[in-house]
């Protein structure tokens, strides 16, 4: 599903990123753009990224 409806990422995109080396939330949002726009997907991105690490 689309977690940043602004820059197209989903919560696919975010895993797959912490799995290509993104070790923090800083990280994934350069990598993918996402949140950079209006922000409201910030916290559930920040939340999908938080288990993505904590599951490598
Ligand atoms: Fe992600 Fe707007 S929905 S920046």
């Amino acid at each position: 599903m689309y977690v940043c409806l602004c820059k197209g990422v989903s919560d696919h995109k975010i895993r797959a990123t912490v799995e290509d080396g993104a070790r923090s939330w800083r990280e994934v949002q350069c990598e993918t753009g996402c949140a950079t726009q209006c922000g409201k997907c910030a916290s559930v991105a920040k939340a999908i990224t938080r288990d993505a690490i904590r599951s490598e």
